[in-house]
């Protein structure tokens, strides 16, 4: 990746866009071929993902420019179909630059799998014997997947604990596997069922579940980020984020949009490489409750010593590179190729600098001109597009709706008709 600072990007048509992304990212433009809708996934390879298969979905698929990560410049690809959301993250990185762009961190890839078992006499020795015979149990499971030893993952620990519920006290074992570039579940899930039953006798009792937990949160990844003040918009924008944050810190009303905005960015980077967007936000949300049991923000967002502002999100990814559709998906195999990540780590900590950019973007429009100004000319195109306009009457239909601070269906047409010389409302349109 030469630069990701790519001024007039947004001007140029598609097929200037991805020769740029192609040109930036070291790739030739016919390896982002697969972006045409004509040439994405086809029926047949759609017919093998799922079941009962009729068709495939379009969304738009997105590059976020100016982010800088750990010193090195990266194009972040998006899908979603929200408006607004590729533009808003790309702005923050902007901001982000300034001051060096994200840092980021994370912990090895360790996922867990969960084995619980029923109707043990003693469910305090029972913990104590499997725990005993973890070399035993560690062993048997990583039996079931030499490839992984080999690239150096495997049973890292196990772990027991006692679950008191309505209906008894559950033991519950958790092997805690090291995935490496998996995402992880089918790995933990195997090893699971490999192991329950004799973790079952030895703990002296019936094995039920047998499967990972989604609150992965060991294998955690952060970002970092000093907004500075000046390009923000100056000091009272730094305070308003500030009480922006805190109000999403202490309310959870307000927390769980907060987190919304956060995963606006997230699932967009995650659904583009192919990764499970519901085991992320499982995950996020999960992770999400504190200490005292209460739901709050993801991220934190102070003033630093000069008056900047810091802004750090930490939240459990488990997303990878080898297996599922990040593979088999034409798309998500070029959006890989984007961004060029050496590891399940560093696409983990990409995911995680990109909902703290979104994030921040969301509470930037909200403590000052709010976010409806911004979203309304971008919402404007998708109403223009649905009255039926198209080609040059988009943009023409856009500024009206924008400047009549009407942006509705109805107006659209009325706009779309008086444009096209006739009185009569189009019905072109699909709103
Ligand atoms: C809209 O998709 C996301 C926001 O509501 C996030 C937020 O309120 O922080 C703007």
């Amino acid at each position: 990746m030469t630069s990701s600072r790519l001024s007039g990007f947004r001007d140029l048509d598609v097929e200037g866009r991805r020769a740029t992304v192609a040109e930036q990212a070291g790739l030739g433009a016919a390896d982002l071929g697969v972006l045409d809708p004509t040439r994405g996934l086809t029926l047949d390879q759609a017919d093998h993902m799922i079941e009962n298969v009729v068709g495939v979905m379009g969304l738009p698929f997105g590059v976020a420019t100016n982010f800088t990560i750990n010193g090195e410049d990266v194009l972040v690809p998006m899908v979603t179909e929200e408006p607004s959301v590729v533009a808003a993250a790309s702005n923050s990185a902007r901001i982000a630059r300034v001051r060096g762009g994200f840092f980021t961190s994370s912990t090895a890839p360790l996922m867990q799998a969960q084995i619980q078992i029923l109707g043990c006499a003693d469910p305090a020795g029972a913990r104590v014997r499997l725990l005993e015979a973890r070399e035993e149990l560690i062993e048997a499971a990583n039996a079931q997947d030499p490839a992984l030893i080999s690239f150096g993952g495997g049973v890292h620990d196990l772990v027991v604990r006692l679950v008191e519920s309505r209906a008894g006290t559950y033991v519950v074992a958790h092997l805690v596997v090291d995935v490496r570039d998996a995402m992880g579940a089918n790995a933990v899930n195997t090893m699971a069922e490999a192991v329950a039953e004799r973790a079952g006798r030895i703990a002296g009792g019936r094995t039920l579940l047998r499967i990972l937990t989604n609150k992965a949160d060991m294998r955690l990844a952060r970002a970092r980020a000093v907004f500075d003040s000046e390009a923000l918009g100056g000091p009272e924008v730094v305070e308003n984020i500030v009480h922006a944050s805190a109000l999403a810190e202490s309310d959870p009303y307000r927390a769980a949009t907060h987190n919304k905005g956060i995963m606006n960015g997230i699932t967009a980077v995650v659904l583009a490489t192919g990764n499970d967007t519901r085991a992320v936000e499982a995950g996020a949300h999960s992770h999400a409750v504190d200490e005292r049991g209460r739901y709050a923000a993801l991220s934190h967002f102070e003033k630093d010593a000069d008056g900047h502002l810091t802004g750090v999100l930490e939240l459990p990814m488990p997303v990878g590179l080898v297996g599922g559709a990040t593979k088999v998906h034409p798309v998500a195999r070029a959006a890989v190729r984007i961004l060029a990540p050496p590891d399940a780590r560093r696409l983990a900590e990409v995911v995680v600098a990109t909902g703290l950019a979104q994030n921040l973007a969301a509470l930037r429009a909200l403590a000052t001109e709010g976010i409806q100004r911004g979203h309304m000319s971008l919402h404007a195109r998708n109403v223009a597009v649905s009255a039926g306009a198209t080609g040059d009457e988009i943009e023409k239909v856009v500024a009206r709706l924008v400047q009549d601070r009407a942006v509705r269906a109805d107006h659209a047409e009325t706009v779309l008709a008086e444009l096209r010389g006739s009185s009569t409302p189009t019905s072109g349109g699909t709103a």
